[in-house]
């Protein structure tokens, strides 16, 4: 372990840290002039996933710029899908395509092996650790079955999920199968992230705000419950961040159900229902990424809400879901600054 405290976790053990600690969702990305110099380098995106050095440098590149209090490793919850030989590719102005899976290919999904295909993953894992300042957080992470299974089922993103829906309908056995199955891998490939040098993990559910609540319950709730079980069951004191975006009021239930240690929150989670969740644990959140793209006062306003509602309790300061393209990075050093003064 350690001996210099490592802020993020400590706030996901409970410890509450004024200013509190922060880093953003899709930190290393296209906003950043030296993360698409990379990119460019590494020629499509998998191969930039699948390549330890270049993956590391991305991971440590806001790292640099900003001094961030967490990393998060440079992937995809993709990888997965691609693991499991679904013909991932990613092309510019489309987004992330598959083949569909149909009911009747679930069953062979069974026994099929995410390593070695993730071992280059971990190999950044450990390299972005050994090239991280000792206070700096590391944090894994991987998709929820859920939102995995939307993409694996539409074979692309799409505004409302409709397929995956559809399909969960009409072919529930197939569809829970797929979900258990996901749950198991992901579950195997998070404790491999740990074990390889990360601090923590978050599971990331951002499609879980179109389900109804019998469907959270079946399709969020349950497969996330038996994820944290499972990493619990190899790494104890391995703290779980999860992120369910759009789940609104269910946050409640879903802390409980699931055992996850903090809740990340999405920028329309209202800030007094924020704290009564707040009172049963850390939580993550939750500027609108368009105020930072908006920058000037519409984020530095947004910021002081939070820092007013939640500075006062376990948190860790985010947006409330990735930042995007658009960001101008001097809005990003305005912001951290912003939240280090606004409260030293
Ligand atoms: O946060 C980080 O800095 C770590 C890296 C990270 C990426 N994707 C890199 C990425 C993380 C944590 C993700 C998670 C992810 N990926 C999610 C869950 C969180 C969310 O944003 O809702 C989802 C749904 C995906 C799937 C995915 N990957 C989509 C839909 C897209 C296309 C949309 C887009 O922004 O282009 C991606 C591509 C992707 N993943 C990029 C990055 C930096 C951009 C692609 C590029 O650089 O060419």
């Amino acid at each position: 372990m350690s001996a210099v405290p490592r802020k993020v976790l400590s706030v996901l053990k409970g410890e509450t840290i004024t200013p509190p600690p922060i880093w953003l969702m899709r930190q290393a990305g296209r906003y950043l002039p030296e993360y698409r110099a990379t990119r460019a380098r590494a020629g499509s995106f998998l191969d930039l996933c699948y390549n330890p050095e270049l993956a590391t440098e991305v991971t440590l590149q806001p790292i640099r710029r900003y001094g961030f209090d967490a990393a998060i490793l440079f992937s995809d919850i993709l990888v997965i899908p691609d693991a499991l030989k679904r013909n991932v590719t990613f092309t510019e102005g489309h987004g992330p395509q598959m083949t569909p899976i149909q009911a009747d290919e679930i069953d062979s999904l069974k026994g099929m092996e995410i390593f070695p295909h993730l071992d280059p993953v971990l190999a950044a894992v450990s390299g972005i650790r050994a090239g991280l300042p000792e206070e700096t957080t590391l944090l894994g992470f991987c998709g929820a079955p859920w939102t995995v299974a939307t993409y694996m089922i539409a074979g692309h993103g799409t505004p409302d999920q409709a397929p995956a829906r559809l399909f969960a309908y009409r072919h529930r056995k197939a569809f829970l199968t797929l979900l258990d199955l996901l749950a198991d891998l992901s579950a195997a490939y998070l404790v491999r992230q740990i074990k390889a040098g990360a601090d923590a993990v978050q599971i990331f559910d951002s499609w879980a705000g179109v389900l109804g609540e019998d469907e959270f319950e079946d399709f969020c709730i349950r497969p996330v419950q038996r994820m944290i079980a499972a990493v619990k069951a190899e790494c104890p004191a391995t703290p779980v961040i999860a992120f369910a975006k759009g789940a609104g009021y269910l946050l409640k239930t879903y802390r409980r159900k699931t055992g996850a240690d903090a809740i990340g929150l999405d920028w329309s989670v209202p800030l007094a229902f924020a704290r009564e969740l707040q009172q049963e644990g850390p939580v993550q959140g939750n500027l609108d990424p368009m105020r930072v793209v908006a920058g000037g006062a519409a984020m530095l306003e947004g910021a002081d809400r939070i820092l007013d509602a939640l500075g006062h309790g376990p948190l860790i300061f985010n947006l409330g879901h990735g930042i995007t393209p658009q960001a101008d990075p001097d809005a990003v050093s305005q912001l951290v600054a912003h939240i280090r003064k606004d409260m030293a």
